[in-house]
């Protein structure tokens, strides 16, 4: 724990919500639309990062936050880290690295490194979490891709890893329903985060934010998730850019 103080008040109680990637893009964009609503756990790997999160949500977005060092490459790790946290009332998957190599050149060190993030981890972290989700009847939110549902030259690694955990979260939504936890699988497209700045750097071109949506479009579909009526689940969902910005 980076922060364990601010413990939701008796009188405010707030939905206790975990958020990986936390620190940037997608991930912090969900941890801010969440804080006026929620006890937000904000989890991250580096933790002068995450504590800036913790801050910015306290001061400028009167949230209750407190934060969580995560890093999701170590996989054995995730049991000790979230060993001390209390019982959620959802986890929301954001955290993710992309990556490119033609499917001819794919070596085991790459595939392991992108699926350890985008596959490993998310399915270790909810299993440590699952008795808590349970209690709570809590839900579990997966920030995938559309490069689950399509994909392209070069994305082998990428795609197999979200199409991957796409197929871990509908048997998970299977199996937990009976313990009352429910499941959704978000599959953002095109979102101006560092990551398409740093593919555009990598092919030497530039990234144009008006081809994109905002991460804060992909974090309203999100808190949506998170504040659908309590008789119902959405369990997948797909959000793209306007098709009408770019043409
Ligand atoms: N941007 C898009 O166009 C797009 C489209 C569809 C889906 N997505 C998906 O949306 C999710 C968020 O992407 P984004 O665009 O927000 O990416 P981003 O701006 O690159 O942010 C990635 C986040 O993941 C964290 N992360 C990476 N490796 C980690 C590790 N080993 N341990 C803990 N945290 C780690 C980063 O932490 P640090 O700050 O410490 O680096 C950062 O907070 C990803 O799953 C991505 O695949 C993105």
């Amino acid at each position: 724990m980076v922060d364990a103080g601010a413990e939701a008040r008796p009188d405010t109680p707030r939905r206790r919500v975990l958020v990986t990637g936390a620190t940037r893009g997608i991930g912090r964009a969900v941890a801010t639309a969440l804080a006026a609503d929620f006890e937000v756990v904000v989890a991250g790997r580096r933790a002068d990062a995450v504590a800036d999160v913790v801050d910015s949500l306290r001061s400028e977005h009167s949230g209750t936050a407190t934060g969580l060092l995560l890093d999701l490459a170590d996989v054995g790790s995730i049991a000790d880290a979230c060993s001390g946290l209390a019982d959620l009332d959802g986890v929301v998957h954001c955290a993710g690295v992309e990556g490119t190599a033609a499917a001819a050149d794919l070596e085991p060190e790459f595939l392991g490194s992108v699926l350890a993030v985008n596959l490993a981890a998310p399915t270790e972290l909810t299993r440590q979490l699952l008795p808590g989700l349970r209690r709570r009847r809590g839900r579990v939110v997966f920030v995938n891709s559309t490069a689950a549902l399509q994909t392209f030259p070069g994305w082998a690694a990428y795609s197999a890893s979200k199409a991957a955990l796409r197929a871990y979260a509908d048997t998970l939504r299977l199996e937990e329903g009976a313990h009352g936890v429910g499941v959704t699988t978000v599959f953002p497209g095109r979102t101006d985060t560092g990551m398409q700045r740093e593919i555009a750097a990598r092919r030497g071109t530039h990234f144009d934010p008006e081809t994109a949506m905002s991460a804060a479009s992909v974090a309203a579909a999100v808190r949506y998730v998170l504040t659908a009526p309590a008789d119902a689940v959405v369990t997948d969902l797909t959000v793209t850019p306007a098709p009408w910005r770019n043409s």
